[in-house]
């Protein structure tokens, strides 16, 4: 538990905690072991800790992208409630690869929530289950959120209603963030905040590819039209392909192509529990 109004986060953080390869998310006593290139710790399942109410274990070979398996205690009913910040989020083990939140984007989550106004215009591209526009909505903005998939954008929705937020005044659009952003420079619709979160590799409907290494600039560029005057851009990645310095250079030249003045660029470190890597690059960027 991270304070009062949290119960979602690393618990554990490879090498930084004593074991490399393994990595343990809890989400409200539920426990995600993740292994990367270790096994599983049956040590864990023998002697279970109080604060654990199940035990899960999810590899994290990319060529094992499997469902979290089961592996000790009782299990939830899916999909279960967990609270960041006071707001609630719908995990589910059952579904795939993803359970429903990236823990590691807290931070970004509580600024969003911090920087948007009541009544403020935020896009939210690559929006997943819809985390960052929760964490707006439930600040008073008024939140789009633009993803691929039909299936997470509904789950977005199932968020917004578990916080008592009428997803009915707020957009959900189905289809490439790319498309939705060229359409909404087009009809010059303004966001008083964009967020940026984009798959390391994405294909669309058409087969077009987005590679972050090569793209993160047009993308960026695309998304400085589409800021009100005064707003601002939220751009991350998790690539550990490219380094801090080729994505601001990107970003950069990215919202400069776009004509857009930029006031600051600041990085954002990760939530203090992640102290094995920081893979996780986020930038805040203050448009003129
Ligand atoms: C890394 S996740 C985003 C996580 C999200 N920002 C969050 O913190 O909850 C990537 C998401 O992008 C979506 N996606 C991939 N390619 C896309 C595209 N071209 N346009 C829109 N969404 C896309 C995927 O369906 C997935 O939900």
């Amino acid at each position: 538990m991270i304070g009062e109004n949290t119960d979602a986060y690393r618990l554990f953080d490879g090498g930084a905690d004593g074991m490399p390869g393994v990595f343990i998310d809890d989400f409200a006593g539920h426990w995600l072991v993740q292994t990367r290139e270790v096994e599983f710790p049956e040590a864990l399942c023998r002697e279970p800790d109080p604060a654990c109410r199940s035990l899960w274990w999810k590899n994290l070979d990319p060529e094992k992208k499997h469902s979290p398996e089961w592996k000790w205690g009782q299990r939830p009913e899916q999909p279960f409630p967990v609270r960041e910040n006071g707001l609630r989020f719908l995990i589910d083990f059952s579904v795939g690869y993803s359970q429903g939140l990236f823990l590691d984007q807290r931070l970004n989550r509580a600024e969003t929530a911090r920087r948007v106004k009541a009544g403020g215009a935020l896009l939210n591209c690559f929006a997943y289950t819809c985390g960052f526009s929760v964490a707006a909505a439930g600040a008073g903005a008024e939140t789009t959120s633009v993803d691929l998939s039909k299936r997470w954008l509904e789950w977005g929705r199932l968020n917004f209603q578990a916080n008592a937020l009428d997803d009915a005044a707020h957009s959900f659009c189905r289809g490439d963030s790319f498309e939705w952003l060229r359409r909404f420079a087009r009809k010059e619709r303004q966001f008083d905040g964009v967020i940026l979160d984009p798959p390391t590799f994405s294909r669309n409907q058409k087969g077009k590819v987005f590679r972050v290494e090569k793209d993160y600039g047009s993308l960026a560029a695309l998304a400085a039209r589409v800021v009100a005057p005064g707003g601002w851009m939220l751009c991350c990645t998790n690539c550990r392909a490219l380094d801090e310095g080729a994505l601001r250079r990107m970003l950069r030249s990215g919202i400069g192509e776009s004509g857009r003045g930029l006031n600051e660029m600041a990085a954002r470190p990760m939530p203090p529990e992640y102290r094995d890597e920081k893979y996780l690059k986020s930038y805040w960027i203050e448009l003129a």
